[in-house]
């Protein structure tokens, strides 16, 4: 049996109502920033309860104009954890900010609250709380953080379309929530990113950075050094599509990963990440820890059954592009640690229940 880490969900009725949109943008020849583009922002705003959403080409640009929409510049410093995927500090960089590392929870694997405010200092503007594998940073003490410094959160919620704490959407607890639709994300498209914000001043500027400094196509009146970080038509047009399975994914996600948590709670050797009871996580990915013993033979051998695994990100500041920002001050013990010990399974929402039983079958196999 060979079986996928992650798969967007498309249904065959969806594909066909795609290929038809497709067809049609096509013969209209508004292949960008079009009504899809417009239609997309909306339904999403919506859904998600914010009053803006601006729809960009990938999360990475989000998350920078972001930034700049906050009005980050040079030499300001933006706190990111860690354990994250290289945008998150890329992002602040783009600004010519300076990302400063924070240390994760040794068990949720996420911005440690209790860290962050020795980090602190008179040029720190935000913060980037980092959603990972869909489980919710601790928003509550982050915003009290933010609140007394007086710094912005941009939400990184790349993985959490659909989760939520007590009841609120991940996305919507800062100034500015950004999501990813990279294709093996929750929501897939062919790349593509959205913003979400209820700040008409943030929004207006997003719209501005996304597009070259303009308002809309066809204007040549450029009111701020902007990019082409605009969603395109076809882009729009599967995240639509997603935006509609949305429910179903987060259920189908939701229904693996109950089986998984009974099947794994016990395990000695394993520990899966630690989720609070008031997160409804959407489940971009199952976050595992192995305790004892070497992950790269224990997924060499997973891979031999046929089973494809995923180291769960590098410390930031140990890769080769970030070395210089590797000192003592900013030493993130727990992620350096975390690097070795996590690992992510099989999840998405075309797994049969027969392929599911098997990965459980074979990890338990594998945990002595
Ligand atoms: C945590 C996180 N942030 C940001 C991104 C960037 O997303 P995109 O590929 O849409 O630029 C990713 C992508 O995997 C991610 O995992």
């Amino acid at each position: 049996m060979k079986i996928q880490l992650r798969k967007p969900f498309f249904p065959n009725k969806s594909i066909i109502r795609i290929q038809n949109q497709i067809k049609n943008v096509m013969k209209s020849g508004q292949l960008t920033l079009g009504e899809n583009v417009k239609m997309f922002e909306e339904d999403f705003a919506k859904y998600f309860h914010v009053k803006f959403a601006v729809a960009v080409s990938s999360a990475t640009a989000g998350l920078h104009i972001s930034l700049l929409s906050l009005g980050i510049k040079k030499d300001d410093e933006v706190i990111v954890p860690a354990k994250t995927f290289i945008s998150t500090a890329n992002a602040a960089l783009y600004c010519n900010a300076k990302p400063i590392f924070c240390d994760v929870d040794e068990s949720t694997f996420q911005l440690d609250p209790s860290k962050i405010e020795q980090l602190i200092t008179k040029k720190t503007k935000a913060i980037i709380p980092v959603h990972l594998g869909g489980n919710i940073c601790e928003m509550k003490k982050i915003k009290k953080i933010a609140k007394k410094h007086n710094l912005s959160i941009v939400e990184d919620a790349a993985h959490a379309h659909g989760s939520t704490l007590r009841g609120q959407f991940a996305g919507t607890f800062g100034e500015i929530g950004v999501f990813s639709f990279y294709p093996d994300k929750i929501m897939a498209s062919s790349d593509g990113g959205i913003i979400i914000t209820n700040n008409r001043k943030l929004f207006k500027k997003l719209i501005l950075l996304r597009n070259v400094g303009r308002k809309s196509i066809g204007e040549y009146d450029y009111t701020e050094i902007g990019y082409n970080y605009r969603m395109n038509e076809i882009q729009a047009i599967l995240a639509r599509e997603q935006l509609k399975l949305l429910p179903k994914i987060l259920q189908k996600r939701r229904a693996i990963t109950k089986k998984y948590d009974s099947k794994f709670k016990d395990l000695s050797n394993i520990k899966i990440q630690k989720i609070s009871k008031d997160v409804n996580s959407g489940y971009y990915a199952y976050i595992m820890k192995l305790k004892k013993g070497n992950l790269k033979k224990f997924r060499a051998n997973l891979l031999k059954k046929g089973i494809e695994t995923s180291p769960m990100f590098t410390t930031i500041y140990k890769t080769k592009i970030y070395k210089k920002f590797k000192t003592k001050k900013y030493y993130c013990p727990n992620s350096e640690k975390l690097d070795s010990e996590t690992f992510t399974i099989p999840l998405h929402p075309g797994l049969t229940s027969k392929e599911v039983d098997y990965v459980i079958q074979e990890i338990k196999n594998q945990d002595n």
